[in-house]
C-alpha cells in the first residue's frame, strides 16, 4: 500500500517539475524567421552554408556544440584559440551577449545582442542551418 502511495506521490512531483520546464519554452519559444533577422547583423561577417567562405570571421556552420576555434582554414585570434570553450548553448549565449568580455582578446569586433529573445533566436537559426547539406 505504501508503495503504491510513494509510487504515485513520485510521479506527480515528476509530472510537476516537467511542466515546469516547459513553462518557459512556451513563453519563449524559439522562433526561425526572427533569428534569421537577428542573423543579418552576424552576415557581414559569417557564412552559414556547408563549406561557404570565410568572411572577417569563420564559417558557422555546425559551430553549436564544437570547440572555439575549429573552422578548418581560419586564423583565429590566440584569444579564441586558447579559450577551450566548447559552444554549448550557454557558453555561445554569454559570448553573444557581449563577446570580448567573454573571450577577451577577441578579433570579433561586435557589440553584442541586448535583448535575451534575440540570442534565443539566433542560436536556433545556426542549429537549423547547421542541419542543411
Ligand atoms: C564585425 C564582424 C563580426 C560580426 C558582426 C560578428 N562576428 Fe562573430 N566573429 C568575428 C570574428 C573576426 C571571429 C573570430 C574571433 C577570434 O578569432 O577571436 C568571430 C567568431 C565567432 C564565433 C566563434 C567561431 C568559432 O569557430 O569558434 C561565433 C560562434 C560567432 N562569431 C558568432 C557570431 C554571431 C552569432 C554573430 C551575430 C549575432 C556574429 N558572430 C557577429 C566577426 C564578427
Amino acid at each position: 500500500m505504501y508503495l503504491i502511495w510513494s509510487l504515485k506521490v513520485r510521479t506527480i512531483i515528476i509530472i510537476l517539475s516537467f511542466s515546469f520546464l516547459l513553462l518557459p519554452n512556451q513563453v519563449f519559444s524559439e522562433d526561425f524567421d526572427n533569428g534569421k533577422k537577428v542573423y543579418r547583423k552576424c552576415k557581414a561577417c559569417h557564412t552559414i552554408a556547408l563549406g561557404a567562405k570565410h568572411r572577417v570571421g569563420p564559417n558557422l556552420y555546425k559551430v553549436i556544440n564544437r570547440k572555439a576555434g575549429k573552422a578548418e582554414g581560419y586564423r583565429y585570434s590566440k584569444a579564441m584559440k586558447k579559450s577551450d570553450v566548447v559552444w554549448n548553448e550557454e557558453n555561445l549565449s554569454q559570448y553573444l551577449v557581449n563577446p570580448r568580455k567573454f573571450i577577451k582578446g577577441t578579433k570579433m569586433a561586435f557589440a553584442g545582442l541586448k535583448k535575451d529573445i534575440d540570442i534565443i533566436n539566433v542560436i536556433f537559426y545556426i542549429k537549423e542551418m547547421s542541419k542543411k547539406n
